[in-house]
């Protein structure tokens, strides 16, 4: 079957950036209704050949979908037809909110990468909750592992930031199989400090203190805890945060988010952008943060790698630096779902 994609990119690429993130979602899950999807893509739904256990659930393979694609949960059986084995949706914040003004996501062509500035543009939790009710009711199930990505409101200061963290997770535990505290995005002010160890400690703690009482709610199931951090900490920032994770027993830790460094795509016409830079140019500093990371947390702890992950080469990268599982987003946009049937092979 002849890969359909690179026509596909053609017209998708030939709009505006957001309007055709829309189109493919919409389009994805009318298709999956339809029962066309994988006719169209050449994928299928993740076998169990490659399934691997990581934070005491099991993976149908190691590829996902990284949070931001589906960030309200409208396209969960269709992401999950193209052969993901993990699909992680949000940003998820506790209200409702629009994001940042419109032109906010950009395609840097050249260099396989693409900037968002989307500010966590999002349905709030009970909005998501309602639309998974739908998505993941139409179609064929998915029959991978759901990951749930949660954020603060952006006009949440810092100080408060702990109290949307425990709203989020408590909405939406019932719903995920794991839960990601996103604490990376560039485009929420102020979201990165909460990187700094002290302040992840504590909110690493207050989550798993109200964790326990979630359990006796939800009949005993526990649901693993996943921190995502920034590709642009240096070595000490990531060993100190690497401490954190050991000593708290975190249950898992996603690397990287996008980076705001733009010194890949320096002289791009569009390098100015403010944003998250993610895609080609963040696939060695990314993998570099892993190595990093694995070197210096207990091997207990798993790491879920995300971060120009372009070619089945680049995930079995990560892999090599000590990843568990891969995701990706904006290797997808540029290469379509032929890269989750390479991937899924790992
Ligand atoms: C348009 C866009 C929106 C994103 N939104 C989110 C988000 O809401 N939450 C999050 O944790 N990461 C978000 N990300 C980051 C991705 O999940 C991923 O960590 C990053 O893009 C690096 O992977 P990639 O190079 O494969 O895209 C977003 C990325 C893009 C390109």
């Amino acid at each position: 079957m002849p890969d359909l994609y690179p026509l596909a990119r053609k017209f998708l690429f030939s709009l505006d950036a957001e309007r055709a993130h829309y189109l493919t979602l919409d389009g994805m899950s009318l298709a999956h209704r339809l029962g066309t999807l994988s006719a169209l893509t050449g994928c299928s739904p993740a076998s169990s050949e490659k399934s691997v256990k990581v934070m005491g659930l099991d993976f149908p393979n190691r590829v996902g979908l990284a949070a931001g694609l589906d960030k309200g949960g409208t396209a969960v059986n269709a992401l999950g037809a193209v052969g993901f084995g993990h699909v992680e949706i949000g940003t998820v914040t506790p209200r409702p909110q629009p994001g940042n003004d419109k032109p906010r996501l950009f395609r840097l062509i050249e260099h396989e990468a693409i900037i968002n500035r989307m500010g966590f543009n999002n349905p709030g939790t009970d909005g998501m909750l309602e639309n998974l009710k739908s998505s993941t009711t139409t179609g064929k199930p998915f029959h991978g592992v759901l990951g749930i990505n949660i954020g603060k409101n952006f006009d949440t200061p810092n100080e408060q930031a702990n109290d949307d963290y425990l709203k989020a997770f408590s909405a939406v535990y019932g719903a995920a199989d794991y839960v990601t505290a996103n604490l990376s995005s560039p485009n929420t002010k102020g979201l990165r400090d909460l990187q700094s160890a002290q302040t992840c400690e504590s909110l690493i703690q207050t989550l798993q203190e109200r964790r326990k009482e979630l359990i006796d709610q939800h009949e005993g199931k526990y649901v693993p805890l996943v921190i995502k951090i920034a590709p642009d900490l240096d070595k000490e920032a990531i060993e100190s945060l690497a401490e954190v994770f050991s000593r708290t027993e975190i249950d898992g830790v996603i690397t990287t988010n996008t980076t705001i460094s733009r010194e890949a795509v320096a002289g791009h016409r569009l390098a100015d952008e403010a944003g998250g830079l993610s895609g080609a140019p963040l696939t060695t500093a990314s993998t570099e943060v892993v190595a990093t990371l694995r070197a210096a947390m207990d091997a207990g702890v798993p790491i879920i790698a995300a971060g120009g992950i372009m070619t089945a080469a680049d995930g079995q990268a990560k892999l090599d630096a000590g990843a568990e599982l891969v995701q990706i987003y904006t290797g997808l946009v540029y290469r379509g779902p032929q890269l989750v049937a390479d991937l899924a092979k790992l």
